[in-house]
């Protein structure tokens, strides 16, 4: 088979070297991909977000399956472009997809199938909104721009000023464009966060491990929110009873929702779910793996994962044992300095060979080839992943392996793990 991976961050990095263990895969394909995946796949300069591009792409190379691994094409309905011209693909459709692309869509369906989430209103003006949370007066609270905005559309306000200036923000100034045509404000909930990215085929819903992001910049969870600077699983809040209770109150519903209203979700859902006093309760939907949930949870994987996403496709998974592994796996995220915020690019990293190091695997995320040296080409630039028999011994592997890596003012955080360690214990 020839599998063509859409994407070119450190996930896809994951998703293929998961690919490339596959024994019915001979060649893997990707746009546009990065320097490091190069090393793994062929790359295209195809973008991402072209859906035309891509299914063009796809018929040019003769790909037997396409992945589609990011959110806005998978929410502007590329998989539904690529299975109109007769592609097998991994991905929900753009009706499914919405789960992730409209926080109002999402936040409705959970109501109205009484699936537990934070109480919120949608507002579709900024006067009432900054309204309603005068009179609520509750901080701090939590305002959502209603489509994609780049992982950067929720705010915390811890106060009415705060707030106010926030709404006003996203919905007048429209600092997430149309996104913030409307806004969820919402209860403000608390308790340990946990990841699991799921596997349905809309009939049946397969949990992964599970896993715990860390999503502030500095260390003791300080700083500014980033797209994640490391990841663990399996995650310690997830314990058997939670998980039953997820599955009973959460997975299965929003799988039987997502029918209910012709809305077949086929793909990976993520859920980001908070583990409150009242029980879990669901934060966000993705319609896609996490990053960098992915790199943490796929080398736990056992079974082929074109056996999964083909059951996917053809609406068997239920027929599928999938197995994992029961080592701990860490993930240490190597960012430019300055990130989230501005950043120098094409700075020359070393210690790497091949792109790889000893004793890890070093997924991609923001690099590129400059005359067969690789250099640095995005915010998050690494993400440095190691397994082992426990917790500790992935972190000992991974920081390890993140002291060799180098390039001009890199940055990481010295405390992934210390979270889960601490609840572990
Ligand atoms: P998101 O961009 O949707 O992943 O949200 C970013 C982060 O905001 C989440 O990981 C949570 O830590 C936090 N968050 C979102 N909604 C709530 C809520 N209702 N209560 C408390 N924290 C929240
Ligand atoms: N790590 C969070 C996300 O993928 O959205």
């Amino acid at each position: 088979m020839k599998v063509l991976v859409v994407g070119g961050g450190g996930r896809e990095h994951a998703l293929i070297r998961k690919i490339k263990e596959s024994n019915k895969v001979t060649e893997i394909a990707c746009c546009p991909g990065n320097g490091g995946i190069s090393y793994d796949a062929e790359c295209y300069p195809v973008s991402a977000t072209d859906i035309d591009g891509v299914v063009n792409l796809a018929k040019e190379i003769k790909a037997d399956f396409v992945v589609v691994a990011p959110d806005d094409p998978l929410v502007a309905g590329m998989v539904d472009a690529l299975n109109a011209e007769g592609f097998p693909t991994f991905g929900p459709k753009a009706n499914a997809a919405i789960i992730e692309g409209s926080k109002v869509f999402s936040k409705n369906l959970m109501l109205k199938y009484n699936i537990p989430t934070a109480e919120y209103k949608v507002f579709d003006n900024a006067d009432d909104a900054i309204a309603y949370v005068k009179e609520k007066n509750e901080f701090p609270t939590v305002v959502k721009a209603d489509g994609l905005a780049l992982g950067k559309g929720v705010i915390i306000p811890e106060s009415f000023e705060e707030a106010e200036a926030g709404i006003k923000e996203i919905m007048q100034d429209k600092i997430f464009g149309e996104s913030g045509n409307n806004i969820v404000v919402e209860e403000f909930l608390t308790g340990p966060e946990v990841s699991v990215l799921a596997f349905t085929d809309g009939k049946c819903v397969k949990p992964m491990v599970s896993s715990m992001d860390h999503k502030r910049a500095l260390d003791g969870d300080k700083g500014l929110n980033t797209g994640g600077m490391g990841t663990v699983s399996p995650n310690p809040y997830y314990t058997e009873d939670v998980a039953a209770e997820c599955m009973e109150k959460i997975f299965m519903p929003t799988i039987e929702a997502m029918n209910a209203e012709g809305r077949t979700f086929k793909g990976c859902l993520y859920f980001g779910l908070m583990i409150t006093p009242k029980g879990p309760k669901v934060i966000e939907y993705n319609c896609r793996f996490g990053d960098p949930e992915t790199q943490v949870v796929l080398p736990r994987l056992k079974t082929d994962i074109m056996d999964i996403f083909e059951a996917i496709n053809n609406e068997t998974l239920s027929d599928l044992d999938i197995e994992w592994s029961d080592d701990a796996c860490a993930c240490v995220v190597i960012a430019s300095g300055g990130y989230p915020k501005s950043y120098p690019k094409g700075l020359e990293i070393t210690g790497l060979e091949n792109g790889q190091c000893d004793g890890v695997i070093v997924y991609h995320a923001g690099t590129a080839l400059n005359d067969n040296k690789l250099v640095t080409a995005g915010g998050r630039v690494l993400g440095v992943t190691a397994l082992g028999s426990n917790l500790q011994e992935a972190l000992d592997k991974s920081y390890k392996a993140v002291e060799k890596i180098n390039f001009e003012n890199k940055h990481f955080r010295k405390d992934i793990g210390q979270r889960a360690l601490k609840a572990g214990r």
